[in-house]
Formats: C-alpha cells, structure tokens, sequence
C-alpha cells in the first residue's frame, strides 16, 4: 500500500515537472544507508530530461513538496531528494482505505486473470505423514494463501503416490493373514497397522521365496485390474487417506485435485508414443529413455523399465498433459524436497523437448530438509528420534499442543475449557508451522519446541500474542466509549505510530515477492517487522500514560484504535494467509 503514500506525491511532481506520474512513481525508492528518511528520489533521470544539473533539480524539487501541503517533508542531499512523511501524514493517507477495507494491505492485483497449479504435501500412501511432511505441506498452503490473496485462481493438488509394488505385497500380507476390513478399521492408527503388516510380510518374503512370488502375482494382478487386488488397493488408500485427513484437519489444509499417480497409470501411453513418434527415445539395455544431451543433460532419462513398468517422470508426464488440460495453468508449482531437484529438471527438459506449451511455466519449488532436537543424543536428527522411531507429524503437532496448553494455562488461567482448547491448538501448531516458514525454504530448518513455542523472538506464538494483544486494546477501548469518539488522524504524531503504519503499508511488497519467488518467508519476515514496531508502539504506554491507546483524550484514543484495528486484521490476516489461527485471546 506504499502506493497510497507515493502517488500523490508522483502525481504532484508529474504535474509540476510536464512528465507522466510513472516516470516519477518508478524512481521512488528506499533511502541510502543511514540516511533518516523514509523514501529517496534520485533526480538524474529527471534532470537529463530537463537539461539542468541534477542537485538543482533536487532542491527545486524539495521546495515544491515542502509547499504542496502533502504530509511529507524533503531535504536535498546532493542528486537526491530524501522525504519524510508525517505521521500524519501517512494515517491520512492509509487508514480511510483500512477501516473500509481491512485486509486491503495483503491483497494484490498482480495475478488477476491467471491460474496457478501447486502439487504440494503428496505423500505415499500406506506410510505415515512423517514430521518432515510438514515442509512440502505448510509452505505449498502458504503459497496457495498468498497466490489467492494476489488474485491467482489455485488448484491445490495432491499427487498422492498411490501406486507401487509395495500394494501387490500388502494384499499378499492381508490375504495370508486372513484379515478384515473390520480388523484394519478398530485400528488405533490404521496406517500404523498397514506398516506392521507391510514389514511382518516383507520379512516373510525373504524367509520364504513362495511369498515372494505371491507378492509379485498380486502386482501383476493388480496392474492387470483384476477386481480383488483393485478393491483391497482401495481399502489400503481409504485408510490412509482417513490418516491424513486427521493430519490435514489439524493444520487446517485442503485439496482441489486428489489425483494421484494410480489416476496416470492408463494415460502414459500416449506421452510414450509421442516421444517414440518425434524419435526422442532409445533403447537402453532393454529400458526406454529420452536422450537430453541436447539440453545439456548427462545422462539419459529413464521413462520405462525393462520388464515394462513405467516410472515417475513419466507419470509426471502425464499428470502435467492433465493439469494443462484441465486448467489450461500460466504457472505450475512442484513443492518437493531438494532431493529430487535432478527429477524435476529431467522432466522438464522433456517436456520442453516435445515442444510442450507449458515448459517454460513449470517450477520446482525445492526446500531443505528438517533436523528436530533429540534431547536423548543431545544432537540434532533428521526425522528420527526418541529411540530411532520415525517421528510422526501428528505426534510432533500434538506435542505442541500438549505443551502449548500448559504454557496458555499459566499465562493466562482465566482462559478455560473450550476456548483453552482452541487457543492452545492454534498455539502450538501455529509455532511448529511458522518455525518451517521463517526463512529462506531452500535452507535447512532446525526444530526444537523450547524455541519454537517461546512467546518472544521470531515465533509463531510471538506473532499471535501481538494479535491477541490488540484484541484486547479493541475490547477495552469498546468498554470505555460505548459510543465511540471521532478519529482526527491528524492527531497522530507519534513516530513509533507512523512506523507501525509503514510495516502495514509495506506488507503489499512482501506479499508479492512472496508470490513472485515462492518464499512464504517473505511475507513471513513483514509480519514479524509489523509485529516488532507494534509491540515497540505498545510498549512506550508502560511508562507514559499519553502514548497509550486508551489515553486520557478521547480523541486521540479512537485514532489511536483506527490504528490498532488496522495493525490487528493487518496482522491476523497474514496470520491466515501463511497457515497459522489468530486468537484473539490468549
Ligand atoms: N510422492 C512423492 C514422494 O513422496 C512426492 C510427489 C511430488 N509431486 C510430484 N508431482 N512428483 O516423494
């Protein structure tokens, strides 16, 4: 919303120099080092076009802003014109738009009329949501908040691996053990149970070559669709799916598309043919590649095993045929682990070699992996914990709510029973998502609840208490003026106030950036800044009574709470936006 602030002062310009607003708007920009302004004009350009030297264009400029009545003061340094808005200033200019239109300062135009694809979270089935499942989900429904907030329409797509030798296994495993439907669903954890039943099979497997080969019957039977091996495949992805399903629900994330790569099986037929067709492929050693050595590629990639099952890339293929199809995409996201980097660009390169229309649009948004505390080796561990267990993302989400409830009962033990319950799962979920968000995704995240839940520093919770904070401002503001006061923004002079207003009027930027380089950080990084100078703001009333929003003048207070209200939906929606509630108390 930084354009609120600088249009009138382009458009003031413009009509004094003979030039267009965008010739002036453009040059606006963050002051040099140490410079104590809030915006910078560097006056070359302009002053080429004129014909005089750029200092004098610069004081000449300064005199017209100083005189134009707009709230901002200008001081020529050199070539360059520094502005400094007044507090006034700025509210005049941000607040009317705010009190209209709450969460105008995290909405962007930017992608208005495209459509984006973001395959996210897609886990294999009949294995467990692990803890590091955490990445691909939360920054893949961050990206989706954010591209939606910037007017993208998103497909939210789940690419569940569905399909695999693993299945002819496990219906060689339930077969044996003669187990039901009913056995699997009275189950604790039912993908718990199809993991004990998947390793209990694969070690009879190796002690007994029979049941290998009765595994491999119930693949082929599988792919060939005989109707039994169909219907358990079926009853194994229901049941991880209901799994997940309690995971999504936890944190709060949905699907448009559940198509997963079983869905592909039948439709790589043509994508095979075609490649064959343009002559792209080769027989290697008796498997099917394409060669993109003219793409730069080393090695060739593998689109067909020799015993004639199919691969990733090749479903990837297919499913990308689809996606197009079916939503005709400006831009597709892949949000997977850095591991699989080499995949992504193999695929595509093909699909840039089959003169796909859509090659130049698909990204591989790649993230490092996560390490949690193991307080038993006093180390750092990737995934694997408490013994060598897996650590699930469930059992990690409810440890923190478990730990959240109690840190919420003792800071605040009027707060009971239900609500207690909401705030201590937006808490402690909030913190194990936003410690995953916080920076860059390419890096590797460290995870330790102590730090992940504290209530200061770079926190989910941190963030939420500053919410929950102006919450409470709003409801004792309404208790004392019933009927509430006229706000007069020209009462607004405080410099801690107008730095509360710039990290608002600044959160448009980070919201496109966000969007723009598929970093949740980005936007992750403006809140906590918004969240910094509000405490800042908040803080200075503790010793001086007139700076507090519920200050002696009545006048000032309402203004002042023009100003919290603005902070407040400012910061719960970008709260919503990267994955995390908002209590409003807590
Ligand atoms: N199921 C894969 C895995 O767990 C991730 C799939 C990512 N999406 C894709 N279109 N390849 O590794």
């Amino acid at each position: 919303m930084l354009d609120l602030l600088t249009a009138p002062i382009a458009r003031h310009l413009a009509n004094h120099l003979g030039v267009a607003e965008s010739a002036v708007s453009a040059l606006l920009m963050p002051p040099a080092k140490g410079v104590a302004a809030d915006l910078a004009l560097p006056c070359f350009q302009l002053a080429k076009a004129k014909g005089v030297p750029p200092p004098a264009l610069a004081s000449e400029i300064a005199g017209v802003l100083n005189a134009s009545g707009l709230g901002v003061q200008a001081v020529a340094a050199g070539p360059f014109c520094n502005l400094t808005f007044t507090t006034a200033g700025v509210a005049a200019a941000l607040l009317p738009t705010l009190a209209t239109d709450a969460t105008a300062a995290l909405r962007s135009s930017v992608g208005a009329g495209k459509t984006v694809c973001i395959d996210f979270s897609s886990p294999n089935i009949a294995k467990h949501l692990a803890f590091h499942h955490i990445r691909s989900t939360m920054i893949g429904n961050a990206l989706a908040h954010c591209y939606a907030a910037a007017r993208w329409s998103v497909k939210r797509i789940n690419f569940l691996g569905d399909w695999g030798t693993a299945f002819g296994r496990l219906i060689a495993g339930w077969k044996r053990e003669g187990l039901t439907l009913a056995s699997l669903d009275t189950a604790p954890d039912r993908v718990t149970f199809l993991n004990d039943l998947y390793v209990r099979i694969s070690q009879a497997a190796k002690e007994d070559k029979a049941v290998e080969e009765e595994a491999r019957t119930w693949s082929k039977k599988l792919e060939d669709g005989d109707a039994e091996a169909r219907s358990l495949w079926q009853i194994f992805k229901d049941a991880s799916l209901k799994e997940f399903e309690r995971v999504y629900g936890l944190l709060g994330v949905t699907f448009d598309s559940w198509k997963g790569e079983a869905y592909y099986e039948d439709k790589m037929g043509p994508v095979l043919a075609e490649l064959e067709a343009k002559g792209l492929t080769k027989i290697d050693q008796g498997a099917t590649v394409v060669d993109l050595s003219a793409l730069g590629f080393k090695k060739p990639m593998l689109l067909k095993r020799a015993d004639g099952g199919t691969l990733y890339a090749t479903r990837d293929l297919a499913a990308c045929d689809d996606r197009f199809a079916d939503f005709a995409f400006d831009r597709s996201l892949y949000v997977v682990d850095l591991g699989q980097s080499l995949h992504f660009k193999e695929w595509f390169a093909c699909a840039k070699l089959m003169g796909r229309p859509y090659a130049d649009r698909l990204r591989h948004i790649g993230f490092g992996v996560v390490l949690i505390w193991n307080d038993e080796e006093n180390a750092w561990a990737k995934g694997r914990t408490r013994g060598g267990k897996i650590m699930l993302l469930r059992e990690v989400l409810e440890e923190a709510v478990d730990r959240a409830r109690a840190v919420v009962a003792e800071k605040n033990p009027d707060i009971a029973g239900e609500e207690r319950e909401r705030i201590a799962s937006a808490v402690g979920i909030g913190a194990v998502v936003f410690n995953d968000l916080k920076n860059g995704r390419t890096g590797d995240v460290k995870f330790k609840f102590e730090e992940a839940l504290r209530f200061d520093g770079e926190t989910g919770p941190y963030l939420q208490f500053a919410h929950a904070r102006l919450c409470s401002i709003e409801r004792k503001f309404i208790e004392a003026h019933p009927t509430a006061p006229i706000a007069d923004f020209a009462r607004l002079t405080r410099p801690d106030e107008k730095s509360v207003l710039l990290a608002i009027a600044r959160l448009r930027l980070a919201l496109e950036k966000a969007v723009e380089s598929d970093e949740p950080s980005a936007l992750a990084t403006g809140l906590l800044s918004l969240a910094g100078e509000v405490a800042s703001w908040l803080t200075a009333g503790n010793h001086d009574h007139d700076a507090r929003v519920l200050c002696a003048d009545a006048g000032v207070s309402a203004t002042r709470l023009a100003l919290v209200r603005a902070a407040r939906s400012s910061l719960g929606e970008g709260l919503r936006l990267i994955g995390l509630k908002a209590p409003e108390r807590m």
